[in-house]
């Protein structure tokens, strides 16, 4: 039987989104204070399967590092660390590539969406970038996986690859079946200019993004220019049936307050937005700076930052390395 283990990762591929901490971050934080162990990873591995600017990535993997400790991380109770930097997690992905099957990949919607039209130019790293999630996942026998709805394909394919493995070789119960834990009012965070899109850190051409480091002016701005529908708010949640912007809006203020949804438009229903929004601005104002103000803090210490991230690989590796061994000893290596 395996204890209750959290593993999720997030790639340094640029300032954190509002997205990014209302769908992950922020629930890391508060599973740590539950009854887990939590494992939490600077996905650098999976940030390269785009085209990445060296001296852009190593600050952004600090600069990441930093906004898991702002927003609460604790390094005494959480493991905190880098892929690159516990190399079991390419050695198990290697054997994944082995055990995934191809149509199995082909049906990952997120490639389709990040490959576009652009097919036969993306990396070979992109396509099999899930195995790589999967080996970060079964690499310490995590049991649960915080993620946003957009990563729920992936964990059911590191499910698959799981019982895929423990049947070929005969050991049913070697890897667990993790679950994706997907709670929350913000677990989807849409684009404030469309709201059919994901608000994702990764889409350069979106300026629309609040960025966990944006100030009270910028983030007011983008509140206010946030894409609406003429009618006020609704009192109840059927009416916000058909307008996905207004409904992204009130869950991101459900987020922020721990207030649900329907308690929100029982405040607020009647409002136009015009009013609306500045509620809004100066909640997520409120949550944010103090976030920001300690990431700007934190990145003032570099090497505090390396020394952490040092540790977490070592703490990590104490998990991965058996785990890894006894996988080739299975394979027969
Ligand atoms: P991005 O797509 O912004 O580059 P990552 O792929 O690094 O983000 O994902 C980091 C975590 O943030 C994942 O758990 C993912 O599900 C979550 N996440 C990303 N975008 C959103 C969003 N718009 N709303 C909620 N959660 C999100
Ligand atoms: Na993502």
């Amino acid at each position: 039987v395996h204890t209750r283990r959290i593993f999720s990762g997030v790639q340094p591929t640029g300032n954190l989104t509002l997205g990014n901490y209302l769908g992950a971050v922020k629930r890391f934080v508060e599973m740590q204070d539950q009854d887990w162990q939590t494992i939490y990873c600077v996905v650098d591995l999976h940030a390269i399967t785009v085209w990445q600017d060296p001296e852009q990535l190593r600050r952004a993997t600090r600069e990441l590092a930093a906004a898991f400790l702002a927003c609460g991380l604790d390094p005494a109770r959480s493991i905190l660390f880098n892929q690159s930097q516990v190399p079991q997690h390419a050695q198990l992905a290697w054997i994944f590539n082995c055990v995934a099957r191809l149509g199995w990949l082909n049906r990952m919607t997120q490639f389709k969406d990040k490959a576009g039209k652009d097919r036969e130019r993306v990396s070979t790293g992109l396509y099999v970038y899930p195995n790589l999630m999967a080996a970060d996942i079964l690499l310490y026998h995590a049991t649960h996986v915080p993620v946003g709805e957009d990563q729920k394909q992936h964990v059911e394919l590191t499910r698959d690859i799981a019982a895929k493995f423990n049947n070929d070789y005969g050991v049913p119960d070697f890897f667990p079946m993790p679950e994706p834990v997907i709670e929350g009012t913000a677990t989807r965070v849409m684009s404030l200019r469309d709201g059919t899109k994901k608000m994702s850190k990764s889409d350069p051409s979106d300026m629309s993004r609040i960025n966990l480091t944006d100030d009270a002016d910028a983030i007011s701005q983008k509140i206010r220019k946030a894409r609406t529908d003429p009618e006020p708010l609704p009192s109840e949640m059927d009416g916000l049936e058909g307008r996905a912007e207004a409904r992204n809006l009130v869950n991101i203020y459900a987020a922020l307050s721990g207030l649900s949804p329907e308690a929100v438009l029982a405040e607020h229903g009647g409002k136009a937005f015009s009013e609306f929004k500045p509620a809004l601005a100066d909640l997520t104002v409120a949550s944010i700076s103090p976030i920001s103000a300690k990431m700007r803090e934190l990145m003032g210490d570099v090497a505090e930052i390396d020394r952490i991230l040092g540790r977490g690989a070592d703490q990590a590796a104490e998990i991965a390395e058996p785990i890894l061994a006894k996988t080739y000893e299975i394979v027969g290596m």
